[in-house]
């Protein structure tokens, strides 16, 4: 068994943030993880993430259908050529900075298209393959606080964007998406709520009002928890020699570490 967790949240909700921290703390702690993010994760994705950089340079708005094509085409690749291949392991675990739900919640509610939800969940469903995710962690933030924080966050680079400078291409303060007024960040916000009631079961809600590391702590206790009903357990298994050894001399053993590199 293998799982597929995501990050989900409004700008400024500090997700990329936590979704890394995670990821390290699991990754030290023996756990076999995969960590991507959207939109990008893959060379294709990528060079989908500078076509929207360019646009917002350019004198047009990017029609909603548009948005969602776009960011289902980046999806799709990103699905089968690196999602897939790791849900077909056994025992990893898979986390996605932003997945399928960013779609709803951005070109659907944010973009004002409720008429065609329907719609996109079907462009969803055939983008994805269906691989839905096991679990979504939600950072809730007002769209105030959120816009705050960013603007605070590009002043001071308090808070780095989580990923590699090939990846980063700031969507920050200049996003186009940022650029929207608070109507729209506040509709984002409904679209996750409509989601999380649609299915409670899948969402864990943390108030992003909350420091780093109080976040942080929660989201780990809970993982742990969570990983062992789902059957998940660290790479390397002590064997029963190297606890008897290491009970004698206090030794520690090195679990092995993987890189958060693309593959
Ligand atoms: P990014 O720089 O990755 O920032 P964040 O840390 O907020 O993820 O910017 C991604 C932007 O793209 C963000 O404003 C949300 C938006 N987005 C959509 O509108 N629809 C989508 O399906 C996805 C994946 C992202």
């Amino acid at each position: 068994m293998s799982v597929f967790i995501t990050f989900e949240g409004g700008d400024g909700s500090g997700k990329s943030t936590q979704a890394k921290l995670l990821c390290e703390y699991l990754e030290s702690n023996g756990y076999d993880i995969f960590m991507t993010h959207e939109p990008g994760g893959t060379s294709y994705g990528e060079l989908f993430r500078h076509l929207l950089l360019d646009v917002k340079s350019k004198d047009f708005e990017l029609d909603a259908r548009a948005q969602v094509l776009g960011f289902c085409s980046a999806r799709a690749q990103l699905v089968s050529e690196q999602i897939i291949p790791r849900l077909n392991k056994s025992n990893t675990i898979t986390i996605s900075d932003r997945y399928a739900d960013s779609t709803i919640a951005y070109q659907v509610y944010g973009g004002e298209i409720l008429d065609l939800k329907n719609d996109v969940e079907m462009i969803l469903k055939f983008a994805t393959h269906n691989v839905k995710p096991n679990l979504t962690v939600y950072l809730d933030i007002s769209p105030e606080e959120g816009k705050r924080r960013i603007e605070g966050r590009v002043k001071k680079e308090e808070e780095p964007h989580a990923f590699g400078e090939a990846q980063q291409l700031s969507f920050l303060e200049n996003n186009h998406f940022d650029q929207k007024k608070l109507k729209f960040h506040q509709a984002v916000r409904d679209g996750y709520a409509s989601l999380i009631e649609s299915e409670p079961d899948r969402w864990w809600v943390l108030d992003a009002n909350q420091p780093i590391e109080i976040i942080q702590n929660e989201i780990q206790n809970r993982m742990l928890i969570w990983l062992d009903q789902n059957n998940i357990s660290v790479k390397t298994q002590r064997t029963k020699k190297q606890e008897k050894a290491s009970n004698n001399s206090n030794e520690q053993i090195s679990l092995p570490v993987n890189s958060f590199e693309e593959k």
